[in-house]
């Protein structure tokens, strides 16, 4: 009887599975109804009383044996089972993928930090605006042909969506006393053809210093400053005249080409410069319109599209990919802005 004890521990302790159905039958086997140490019990009543209490120690130990070895060998199948199933919690995490701003708002961002770091502030205006603020007070008399200029969507004859956000600026000059040094940012709108080059929405950042003794040559600094900060340190600028209704002298603003570093390609249709943007001195009568005295204040103003800065910056060579929200296009812009 003993001997029987002592091969059924032997076989407990050998016994190795991790499959499921096999421990449950090995289980049945041992410690079910007409398992085998169940049946050895039964046999106690048989045992001589010398033999009892050896006997009755060796067979409890034996069942406490195969009871521990088959929950342990359950509890290793089922971790093993839900491992499979992805639940190993020392698994390292997924790697979280972290969305990107648009390139528009990165430029933007950038735009904004480079006029932030030599005193600007940044000033928004409505969408919608009256004619005044968007024509009139800007120096273009009703009827005149530089309103052709800018293909307006208007709403009733004497509201349009903006078609610049030189209108902010007039708001800033009705309402604060100079100095004063801001820029606007904001989108804007006009009647143009979708191409490559134009669209019908688009965005753009302003910038406006109305101080005494502002010059042309303050100007040219800030906007040779601006180009290196953008571009980077070797670029250069180029001003050439040009016309706008509320700045006298007014330039468009040109930087060296980044590609071919100003001697000549086809993107910059070998002229080594691409044109950035329109700037010139505030027309007086722009000052006098907005409450401004212009014969002790004199000041400049600026103006670009972040679409063609984002353009240049990136080579981006279709202006309608801003537009689309093709993912392809916009997870190439992960940056800290
Ligand atoms: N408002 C002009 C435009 O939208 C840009 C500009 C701003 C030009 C300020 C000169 C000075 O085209």
């Amino acid at each position: 009887m003993l001997a029987k004890v002592e091969e059924l521990v032997q076989e407990v302790e050998g016994f190795n599975s991790s499959n499921l159905d096999e421990i449950e039958a090995f289980r049945i086997k041992m410690l079910g109804k007409k398992g085998a140490i169940t049946a050895l019990l039964a046999e106690f009543r048989n045992v001589p009383v010398e033999q009892k209490k050896e006997f009755g120690k060796g067979i409890n130990q034996l069942k406490k044996l195969a009871i521990e070895k088959v929950n342990q060998l359950k509890e290793q199948a089922e971790d093993e089972a839900s491992n499979n199933k992805g639940l190993d919690l020392s698994m390292p995490a997924e790697e979280f993928e972290l969305g990107a701003r648009h390139p528009l708002s990165v430029v933007r961002n950038e735009i904004i930090s480079i006029f932030n770091r030599i005193g600007y502030s940044v000033s928004e205006g409505p969408e919608i605006e009256d004619d005044w603020h968007n024509f009139t007070a800007l120096n273009f008399p009703k009827e005149h042909p530089a309103r052709d200029m800018q293909d307006t969507f208007f709403i009733e004859p004497e509201i349009a969506l903006r078609t610049h956000t030189s209108s902010v600026q007039v708001r800033i000059m009705e309402s604060q006393k100079p100095p004063i040094r801001t820029i606007s940012p904001g989108r804007v709108f006009r009647n143009e053809a979708i191409s490559a080059r134009a669209h019908c929405i688009f965005h753009q950042v302003e910038g406006l210093y109305i101080d005494k003794d502002v010059s042309f040559a303050d100007l040219k600094q800030t906007l040779l400053y601006f180009a290196k900060e953008m571009f980077g340190e070797k670029t250069k600028i180029r001003l050439r005249p040009s016309y706008f209704p509320f700045t006298e002298p007014s330039a468009e603003v040109d930087v060296s080409c980044q590609l071919c570093n100003g001697k000549g390609c086809n993107v910059c249709k070998y002229t080594g410069f691409l044109e950035i943007m329109g700037c010139g001195m505030v027309d007086p009568n722009v000052l006098e319109n907005c409450g401004i005295d212009s014969s002790v204040y004199s000041g400049f103003a600026f103006g670009m599209g972040i679409e063609r800065i984002a353009m240049l910056k990136y080579q981006i060579n279709d202006l309608r990919h801003f537009f689309e929200n093709d993912l392809r296009f916009l997870k190439q812009f992960k940056t800290a802005y």
